[in-house]
């Protein structure tokens, strides 16, 4: 039998429980956000402790933590205009997002400094990465401080998807067209290109539906 290290997370310092969640929270989807700062400067930074959260509204949520204790711009961005887009990390564009990674000041735009092209939003202000084949415009619904107040959880209602027709067929984003890329643990990324598929079980105990219809009254969360 394999043996365990058991680290318990009283007294446990937030760098040594950021590298075990990190390590085990994993494959992560990346959300390259893009945003528009106060005084027009277009703003790219990829986060990772990402994912969709609602589907009836869309919703997505981000963990954004602090840098010195200072909000990044991507943080600074979302609070003054409410709005952000999401963009989906590839294949080609991994060196790109990990590029924006880097530390840059409030002035510095990475859209213009590491040349990437733009697209207008829609539906918000902030603008959308043209070599990214997947957009979601999103305006933020709440963010809600976390623990100790290092981390913020920024919610946001996806208000439009884009999909390019190389990925999208018109009802399904095709996995392997799209080859999305994941965040491991340290400095590793993962390209997922041994997709396995297998068919949703049914056993018959219960009527199926692709729709569940919401509880009754706001209170009947199933809570008890
Ligand atoms: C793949 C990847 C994932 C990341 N995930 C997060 C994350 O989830 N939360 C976070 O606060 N920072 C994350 N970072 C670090 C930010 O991208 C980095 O601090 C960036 O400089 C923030 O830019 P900004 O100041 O323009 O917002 C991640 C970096 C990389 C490369």
């Amino acid at each position: 039998m394999a043996d365990f290290l058991t680290v318990s997370t009283a007294g446990l310092d937030a760098p040594d429980a950021y590298r075990l969640l990190t390590g085990a929270v994993v494959p992560r989807p990346i959300a390259w956000i893009t945003t528009l700062g106060p005084n027009g400067v277009s703003n790219a930074a990829p986060f990772s402790s990402y994912n969709f959260i609602a589907h009836s509204p869309p919703m997505v949520a981000v963990n954004i933590a602090l840098r010195d204790g200072e909000l990044k711009d991507t943080a600074r961005n979302i609070r003054a205009t409410g709005e952000f887009v999401i963009n989906v990390v590839t294949a080609d564009t991994l060196d790109l997002m990990h590029e924006c990674g880097a530390e840059f000041g409030p002035e510095v735009s990475e859209p213009e400094r590491l040349n990437i092209a733009l697209l207008p939003g829609q539906f918000v202000g902030a603008p959308r990465i043209a070599a990214s084949p997947v957009h979601m415009e999103c305006r933020l619904d709440r963010w809600i401080p976390l623990g100790q107040g290092i981390n913020t959880l920024y919610i946001g209602e996806v208000l439009a998807f884009h999909l390019s027709t190389d990925v999208y067929d018109g009802r399904h984003i095709d996995s392997a067209r799209l080859r999305p890329v994941a965040r491991l643990g340290g400095p590793h990324y993962a390209l997922i290109d041994n997709i396995v598929s297998r068919a949703a079980r049914h056993t018959g105990a219960r009527p199926r539906h692709t729709h569940v219809r919401p509880p009754a009254s706001a209170d009947d969360t199933g809570r008890s």
